[in-house]
């Protein structure tokens, strides 16, 4: 039986309490399509880490993940460190290490889930957001000079390399492709960022043509917000620098209904490390311990696991279920309104896997 290592990295906050029920969703589908298993070791990696040993992994963390099949992670953030030290001792580490450069954000209106958007049907807002995810305005160079001092200095650089911009966009027209509509549309900042991004837009250009039956249209970022909420059956998928795509996804998760629902995936598309993935919500420490966390992000990210390894069909099915548990008011946790727990909300997703594999047997 073929047999999945996955990495397990809670991290901080709901981390800790998302990440557990991901895993169990995951044993439950496995146990109901018997073709695979998987082979689980959790790192207690991130605040608590931090606070014993000084550093938010070890030094020899990323050896100990370099052969797994995939990696589930939860969120790194501690309201009593720095954001920065948390961010860019774990999460960007991993990302950054194993040149995970494709980050992969679907947004849809689930059934059962109500959105902001009053004139918008479910089906209008069907998106992938393909953020950069190595370098922009996320590379970490920049410095600080007279620290403390009135003549104090920062700066922040945002690098954009010809070989990243070219991989990214390749990534964002091949996924457009294979979606139904074929359609991309690159977001950009080119009238005021007048060098990285005339580059980012010309590159596009050129990459565009290795598509001719994708659609494709440039859109500024200031424009691309006006347009997800006035016009979102315009859009399909999406690409757009580091930083752009992070603030735009975390738009589409709320446009969606809830923080709480959306997923990501960290991918190294040429698979020379494992990729990662995660819910986009954080570590949300205002409602940790308190069982209520939404696992739905966690389960979403699981579905992309799944199709990231192969397991196309578990995929399929742990999304079917998904989508018949968001459309249960009754199983919807705080942040939809309701007053569901996480518990029971991974309950009741492991039973309808457990059902599809009764009937599968009947
Ligand atoms: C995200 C998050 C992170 C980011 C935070 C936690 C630093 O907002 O994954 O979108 O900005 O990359
Ligand atoms: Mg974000």
């Amino acid at each position: 039986m073929k047999s999945y290592r996955i990495a397990c990295i809670p991290g901080d906050g709901i981390g800790k309490e998302v990440v557990p029920a991901g895993q169990a969703v995951l044993e439950a589908l496995a146990a109901a399509q018997r073709g695979f298993r998987f082979e689980f070791s959790t790192f207690d990696w991130g605040g608590d880490w931090y606070r014993a040993h000084g550093e938010m992994m070890p030094a020899a963390g990323l050896e100990a993940l370099r052969h797994v099949d995939a990696i589930l992670f939860g969120s790194a953030g501690d309201p009593h460190i720095p954001d920065h030290i948390t961010l860019w001792g774990l999460r960007l580490k991993i990302c950054q290490g194993f040149d995970q450069y494709a980050n992969v954000r679907p947004t849809r209106i689930l059934p059962g889930i109500d959105g902001p958007l009053k004139r918008c049907a479910p089906a209008d807002l069907d998106w992938v957001i393909v953020r950069e995810n190595s370098e922009g305005e996320y590379s970490g160079v920049g410095g600080r000079v007279h620290q403390g001092h009135p003549i104090e200095v920062a700066t922040d650089l945002s690098m954009m390399t010809r070989a990243g911009v070219e991989r990214i966009m390749r990534f964002a027209f091949r996924l457009a492709q294979s979606r139904p509509r074929k359609l991309l549309t690159v977001v950009t900042k080119s009238n005021a960022q007048r060098h990285a991004m005339v580059m980012w837009d010309e590159i596009a250009v050129q990459v565009a043509q290795e598509f001719p039956d994708v659609k494709w249209d440039k859109e500024l970022v200031d424009a691309c917000t006006a347009r997800m909420v006035n016009r979102p059956a315009s859009l399909d998928t999406v690409v757009a620098t580091n930083l752009h795509a992070d603030i735009l996804s975390d738009l589409a998760a709320a446009l969606a209904g809830s923080l709480g629902i959306a997923p990501t995936a960290n991918i190294d598309p040429e698979r020379r490390y494992p990729s990662m993935f995660e819910p986009i919500h954080g570590s949300a420490f205002d409602i940790m311990g308190k069982g209520l966390a939404n696992p739905i992000g966690t389960f979403w990210s699981c579905v992309m696991l799944l199709d990231h390894i192969g397991e196309s069909e578990a995929a399929r099915q742990l999304m079917q279920a998904i989508e018949k548990v968001t459309a249960d008011p009754r199983l919807h946790t705080r942040d939809l309104g309701g007053k569901a727990t996480t518990e029971e909300v991974t309950n009741a997703v492991c039973a309808l896997l457990a059902q599809n594999d009764r009937l599968r047997v009947a």
